[in-house]
């Protein structure tokens, strides 16, 4: 067995070790619908989950609510805009008390522009749409780091390190939901200057938290994830010229096959659907 053989499969042990008989705790951020709903969905048939989904309205979400039903036990909701540093704040110090770790974040929730349409052309940029589109893509994602950032540090979550003293250490993932359009050198089309933006500021945000997160004893794994045009209601104006158009189920269930297999030395990439690295 080669190095990189020997590392894989001790990473792939490492990572069930970290399963067995502990409950891994889910943030989904942003599930009211669309791709963010059906992470609850997937994440909460596994075993040993404890999904917490957070969205703005928990009593208007219908998705939520129905599988509240089915699942009781292990599924919580907490109200949480982005836009609010004060609810993330809230939600983040229920968290604490209630699980006092956190294993897996997905920062979902996004906006294409405020009037639910990208921008053509220069002309109809506003800079009041680019900042609601920037708060909600942007910065509300970076708070919610901000302020779950000691109880990822916790988790024991989805990768196993091996650490100096030989000790098994096991960090815990923070994956940003981007967009290829947020890819600077891949833009060949132009237009979308707002939803552009933001993910391409995500993205460097996400580099970031690699860094900082990086550091120290206890790790935390981030990255950017685009999920391919998916059928929710933010493609939905621009259906009728997608050649492939995803299912949320089919999406989702790839990006947890990137996430699943993700190491250490994966912090600070921005992936697509089905693995592959993508140039910022
Ligand atoms: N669908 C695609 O083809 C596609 C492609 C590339 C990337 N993505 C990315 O994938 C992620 C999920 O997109 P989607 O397709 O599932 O979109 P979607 O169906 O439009 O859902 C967007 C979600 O974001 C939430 N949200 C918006 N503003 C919020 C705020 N201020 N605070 C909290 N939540 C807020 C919405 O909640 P409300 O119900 O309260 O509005 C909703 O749950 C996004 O980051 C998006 O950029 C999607």
């Amino acid at each position: 067995m080669n190095s990189n053989e020997s590392e894989f499969l001790e990473q792939k042990i490492c990572r069930s070790m970290a399963g067995i008989g502990k409950t891994t705790v889910c943030l989904i951020q942003g599930a009211s619908r669309g791709i963010g709903a059906q992470y609850c969905r997937t994440l909460i048939g596994r075993e040993n989950v404890q999904v917490i989904a957070s969205c703005r309205k928990p009593n208007a979400s219908q998705e939520l609510l129905e599988l509240k039903k089915g699942h009781p036990d292990n599924l919580l909701i907490l109200p949480l805009d982005v836009t609010e540093e004060e609810t993330i704040a809230s939600a983040a110090s229920q968290v604490e008390k209630q699980f006092g770790k956190l294993d897996l974040l997905i920062n979902a929730a996004a906006i294409l522009h405020p009037s639910g349409k990208g921008e053509t052309s220069l002309k109809t940029t506003s800079a009041e749409d680019m900042l609601q589109t920037f708060e909600t893509n942007t910065i509300g994602p970076l708070m919610v780091a901000k302020h779950f950032s000691k109880l990822l540090s916790k988790g024991e979550g989805l990768i196993g390190t091996q650490s100096s003293d030989g000790s098994q250490k096991h960090a815990s993932v923070l994956v940003n939901m981007s967009a290829k359009v947020g890819s600077i050198s891949d833009n060949g089309l132009g237009g979308w200057y707002s939803y552009r933006m933001s993910k391409a500021a995500l993205n460097m945000a996400t580099k970031n938290l690699s860094i900082e997160w990086g550091r120290g004893q206890r790790k935390t794994v981030c990255i950017s994830l685009h999920p391919g045009t998916v059928d929710t209601d933010l493609s939905r104006p621009y259906h009728k010229n997608v050649k492939t158009l995803f299912s949320t189920e089919h999406s989702v269930n790839m990006m947890l096959e990137v996430i699943d297999s993700l190491s250490m030395s994966d912090s600070g990439k921005f992936f697509l659907y089905d693995g592959s690295v993508f140039p910022f």
